[in-house]
């Protein structure tokens, strides 16, 4: 097992720069996701760890090596996919030591660890079928098994849930979660999901355009998020946003302004808060319900106040009604305030 590390790492495809000077350390035993929109450069960072892509500038380390001019075969990493990528004519048991014969590993060694990984996914029963008779999920913890029967330092994994329905991608991240937490292997796990990020990293990354946005723990990044991107990246139903001015010392938005309690100077700012965070006694928006969403254990209500569209959740049972118009309580401690020029947080 190993750290993985990046430092001022670029990639560029002739002009286009896809990675802008990425640095980030991802510890030894460490679940870190990389999380971002379609786009960002996520696969593209995951590829050069594994040396499927090089790199223009810059260091990539696993443990205490740098591995810019390694093979990948070399470099002790294990991919998952989001296409399985199982050979169509091998049995799942094939499929599985596979990688272990091209690098010669003893038979009776190849069995044991087949037959070892077989019995952790729960699929010793289909050891013995070709992939085509297996169903999704099935497939997918066949791909999971030929990177454990590897026993890489790292596991990486490139939006593996992403071909699965909803219900079978919510087990599977469990499944996934609890096998990393068994083997303890580092792993670096790419996803557009950030419910998936949330659930799965001890940390993670948040990408933006071929840059790191944020790093931190689910609850740092979402408490505390540190840029608009972030704040609006993370969180369903999302943050609402509105512009207001700080001047001397109090917050002025359109329909209330309330003494900030800290020393901020001046600026023109966006107040960030998040649908949960309506409380408090502070001042109040008066705002018009548009919409009624009712999901169960809450309402996911959508408001308006002047011409600024706000969503709010409620439990069930205390939601307005649909017409009605509310006050919704805010509070400068669960307001997150950006700077609208810099897009930071203040
Ligand atoms: N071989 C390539 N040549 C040129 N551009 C590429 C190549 N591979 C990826 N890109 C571009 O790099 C950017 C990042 O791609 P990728 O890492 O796949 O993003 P993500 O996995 O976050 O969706 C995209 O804009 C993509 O079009
Ligand atoms: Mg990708």
């Amino acid at each position: 097992m190993a750290a993985v590390r990046f430092d001022n790492v670029v990639k560029r495809y002739g002009p286009v720069s896809v990675i802008e000077d990425l640095s980030l350390e991802i510890k030894d035993h460490e679940f870190m996701v990389l999380v971002g929109p379609s786009g960002c450069g996520k696969s593209t960072a995951l590829r050069m760890i594994a040396g499927l892509e090089d790199v223009t500038a810059g260091t990539i380390s696993i443990g205490d090596s740098v591995v810019n001019d390694l093979q990948p075969k070399d470099r002790d990493t294990a991919m998952v996919f989001q296409t399985y990528a199982l050979y169509p004519h091998m049995s799942v048991r094939e499929n599985l030591g596979f990688g272990l014969k091209m690098r010669k590993t003893p038979k009776a060694e190849i069995d044991r660890r087949v037959n070892d990984a077989a019995s952790i996914l729960g699929i010793t029963p289909l050891l013995d079928r070709r992939p085509k008779l297996l169903s999704g999920g099935q497939r997918q913890r066949v791909a999971l098994g030929r990177a454990i029967v590897r026993q890489p330092a790292v596991f990486l994994f490139d939006e593996p849930l992403s071909n699965l329905d909803a219900k079978l991608r919510v087990q599977m991240r469990a499944e996934i979660t609890k096998l990393q937490q068994r083997l303890e292997t580092t792993a670096v796990y790419v996803t557009h999901d950030q419910v998936e990020a949330m659930t799965m990293g001890h940390r993670i990354a948040v990408m933006n355009a071929g840059r790191i946005e944020q790093v931190g723990t689910p609850l740092e990044v979402y408490d505390r998020p540190a840029t608009i991107f972030v704040a609006q990246f993370i969180g369903t139903p999302p943050m609402n946003f509105f512009p207001a001015k700080v001047r001397d010392g109090r917050l002025e938005a359109e329909s209330f302004s309330i003494p900030l309690g800290r020393s901020i100077p001046s600026t023109d700012v966006l107040v960030g808060i998040r649908p949960e965070s309506f409380r408090g006694s502070a001042a109040q928006i008066q705002a018009k319900v548009e919409l009624v969403e009712m999901v169960g254990h809450e309402a996911v209500v959508h408001l308006r106040a002047g011409e600024i569209p706000l969503i709010a959740t409620y439990e069930a049972h205390q939601a307005p009604k649909l017409g009605e118009t509310t006050a919704l309580g805010v509070d400068v401690a669960r307001m997150h305030l950006f700077d609208k020029s810099t897009e930071k947080r203040i």
